[in-house]
Order: structure tokens, then C-alpha cells, then sequence
């Protein structure tokens, strides 16, 4: 059967391409623009790695950028306050306590970004238990240099940097990843002509970034309408498979916004869940400023949990932070907290704010007891 062209005004209509051209062309759009000349059109979800990820031009490789704060791109619970980390580090606590109090217990962060949370969480385990404190080993995975050099400065020996989690071997730890997952590279698809095709990164005769396709197969029904534009599941086995083999023993712990898999590809979702942030604003122009936006998609909790469990992890019902904070936040709530704290609580938990929108999907590894009712 002949493969019929895609009609891309579903795609346009998602992400309007090409628009005005931008002021400044950002260094990395040439390096993209004659790569995409000599190889031909990039599938998407190189696009986006390039985009993010570019050793020294991707958006999270710019260490002196102040891209995830309230004075950047746009704000994370880490962003809040240090009440997030202190919250997770209770979380830890029960979970090392209820296997035993080892003596040494391995943290592994990844997307540490600027060292805030690794910091909220160090600072936090002497108070909460002094035994703790000193089984703690806190490791973080960064596998960006320029990244990795900032932790460094910031964070110096309380925290040992690595650039691959297979560096880590351990009887019995906890992986922390806050808003890591919605930030993996995805590939986008286009439903036209009553088939799928995959987005491509092309350039016009005019030498702009824009929008092509190929006939693509995404384990997707065929029952979409015309026009219809999702994202697809990032390359989870390559992810994930380090950090299954990290530990025997393990607690992981994803926080991020997603959604499950039948919500996500919705037929009423017609613009999937792909967006771009920069000066605290969303918008749907992926192709503008390549590596000076972030550009990110809800995580497919359904994909994860699957993933996982091939993986041989054991994956625990996902629920809202909003719900998830308040367990972890059961003992400091009846020690009378001060209002600073009770205001990041609020902000954190609140079903319009930071509560609902988030949700918290833990994994473990090996014969743990879980410690979470
Ligand atoms: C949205 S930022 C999260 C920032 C921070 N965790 C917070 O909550 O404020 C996403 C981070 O994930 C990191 N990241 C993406 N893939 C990663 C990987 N394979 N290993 C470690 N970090 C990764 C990015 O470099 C970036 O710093």
C-alpha cells in the first residue's frame, strides 16, 4: 500500500510554525540548522536531546542560567521553599528506619539542576536522626560537565558527583527525581490520513526550523481524528535500567506532573501534552530558541510503572503530592511547625497549586519493607 503524504495542519494548528523569526537566532539553531542540511530532517525527539541536552548550548547545560527559580524560566517545588526537601527526607528516614537502620544508606538524586534540593534534604537529616546523618551517603547523577562543575562549587564534599548511575553499587539506598522524568526526550507523532506519522525536525527553503513527517508505527490505536498530535514514551529501558541495577535494596521516589496512559491519549486530547516554558510563561512554539526554553511533556505514569516492573521493581499506586506531602509530613505537622513552613506546606499541597497537578510514584526494589500506609 502506497504511504500517503501527511496533511500537517493538525501539527501547525499545535504548534504554529514558522512564526515570527525571533530577534536573536540562538547559536544552537545554526549547529541544528546545517546538521539538519547535511544528515536530513532530525526525528523530534533528537531535536528536543539537542534542545535540552547539547553538552554546552542545551538549555539544562547553561550552569550560569538561572532557568528553574522564581527568577527564571519557571518554578518547581524546589522552588518553594526548603520545606520540600525536609519533607522527603522524613520520607527516606521512615524508609531506612523500617529496614533496620542500616549503616550505610546511599541517596542517589537525579537532576540535582542547581543543588537546592540535595541541599534542603543534607541539611534536614541531623535533625530529623543524627543516626541517619551519618549513614547517609548522598550521590548525584548529572550527566552534564558544565552542571556537574556547578554542583561541585555549590554543594563541595557533601555530595559525591557522578555522570552515570552505573557508578553506583550499593546493598540499600533511595533514588530522588524531582520533575526528571517530564524532562526525557519524546518523540511526537501526527495521526493524518487515517495513519500515524512520526514529527520531524526539518528546515524550510528559507532555512527555518519547520515541520515534517514519516509514516510511523506507535504501539497507538487508529482511531483518532484527523490532525490529532501526541507525544510518545520516552526511551525508558535505557533510562532506567541503570538505576535498576544501582541497588539491591531500594525505595525510588518520581515526583512529577503526568498523567495515565488513557487520559494522556485521550481522543478529546488533541494537541498532546508537549510544551515549551521560558520567563514563567507556557507556549507551544517548540522550534523557537532552540537551547534557550525548556521544552517538556506530562510523564506517561502507566509507561513507568510498566517499564518498572520488566525491570523487576514493584510499582506502588500513584497519588497526588498533595496527599503524598501529607504523609510525609504527619510528625512535623504535630510539632507545632512555624508559618513560614505552614505556608510552603499550603503552596505545596493545595489542589490548586502545587497538590493536584503533581503526583508521586514510588518504586522498589528487593525484599524492603515500604513504610507507607
Ligand atoms: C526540570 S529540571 C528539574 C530540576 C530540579 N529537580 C527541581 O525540582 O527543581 C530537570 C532536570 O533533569 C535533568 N536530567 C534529565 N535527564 C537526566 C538523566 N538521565 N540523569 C540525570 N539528570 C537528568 C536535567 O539535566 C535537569 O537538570
Amino acid at each position: 500500500m502506497s504511504q500517503k503524504p501527511a496533511e500537517l495542519s493538525g501539527l501547525q494548528q499545535a504548534f504554529q510554525y514558522p512564526r515570527l523569526k525571533p530577534k536573536a537566532t540562538p547559536e544552537l539553531n545554526k549547529i541544528l540548522i546545517s546538521e539538519i542540511r547535511e544528515s536530513g530532517p532530525l526525528p523530534f525527539s533528537s531535536y528536543m536531546a539537542q534542545c535540552l541536552y547539547h553538552p554546552k548550548l542545551g538549555y539544562y547545560a547553561r550552569a550560569e542560567a538561572t532557568t528553574v527559580s522564581k527568577k527564571g524560566d519557571f518554578i518547581t517545588s524546589v522552588s518553594v521553599g526548603p520545606l520540600f526537601g525536609q519533607l522527603l527526607a522524613r520520607r527516606l528516614h521512615r524508609f531506612w528506619l523500617a529496614n533496620g537502620s542500616p549503616s550505610h544508606f546511599t541517596i542517589l538524586e537525579l537532576g540535582a539542576h542547581d543543588g537546592s534540593l540535595a541541599t534542603d534534604i543534607l541539611t534536614n537529616l541531623t535533625e530529623i536522626d543524627p543516626a541517619f546523618a551519618a549513614a547517609v551517603s548522598y550521590v548525584i547523577s548529572e550527566p552534564l560537565p558544565a552542571r556537574r562543575n556547578f554542583l561541585k562549587t555549590r554543594l563541595g564534599d557533601k555530595a559525591t558527583l557522578i555522570s552515570h548511575p552505573d557508578e553506583v553499587q550499593t546493598e540499600i539506598g533511595a533514588l530522588v527525581a524531582n520533575e526528571v522524568l517530564d524532562a526525557l526526550p519524546v518523540p511526537l507523532y501526527l495521526f493524518s490520513k487515517n495513519q500515524w506519522h512520526e514529527v520531524l525536525v526539518a528546515i524550510d527553503n528559507d532555512d527555518n526550523l519547520a515541520w515534517d513527517t514519516r509514516p510511523a508505527s506507535p504501539d497507538l490505536p487508529l482511531n483518532y481524528p484527523e490532525g490529532y498530535v501526541t507525544e510518545g514514551v520516552p526511551d525508558l529501558p535505557t533510562f532506567l535500567t541503570p538505576l535498576a541495577q544501582c541497588f539491591k535494596k531500594a525505595l525510588y521516589v518520581w515526583i512529577d506532573y503526568g498523567l495515565d496512559q488513557e487520559s494522556l491519549y485521550h481522543p478529546a486530547r488533541t494537541a498532546g501534552t508537549l510544551r515549551c516554558y521560558r520567563n514563567q510563561k507556557s507556549n507551544a512554539h517548540p522550534l523557537d530558541f532552540p537551547g534557550e526554553q525548556d521544552i517538556t511533556a506530562d510523564v506517561n505514569f502507566t509507561a513507568v510503572e510498566k517499564a518498572a516492573t520488566k525491570l523487576g521493581l514493584q510499582a506502588h499506586p500513584v497519588m497526588n503530592q498533595s496527599r503524598y506531602l501529607t504523609y510525609c509530613a504527619k510528625d512535623w505537622l504535630l510539632a507545632n511547625p512555624d508559618q513560614k513552613g505552614i505556608q510552603q506546606f499550603q503552596t505545596l499541597t493545595h489542589p490548586s497549586q502545587f497538590g493536584n497537578r503533581f503526583y508521586a510514584l514510588e518504586l522498589t526494589k528487593g525484599d524492603v519493607t515500604r513504610a507507607f500506609p
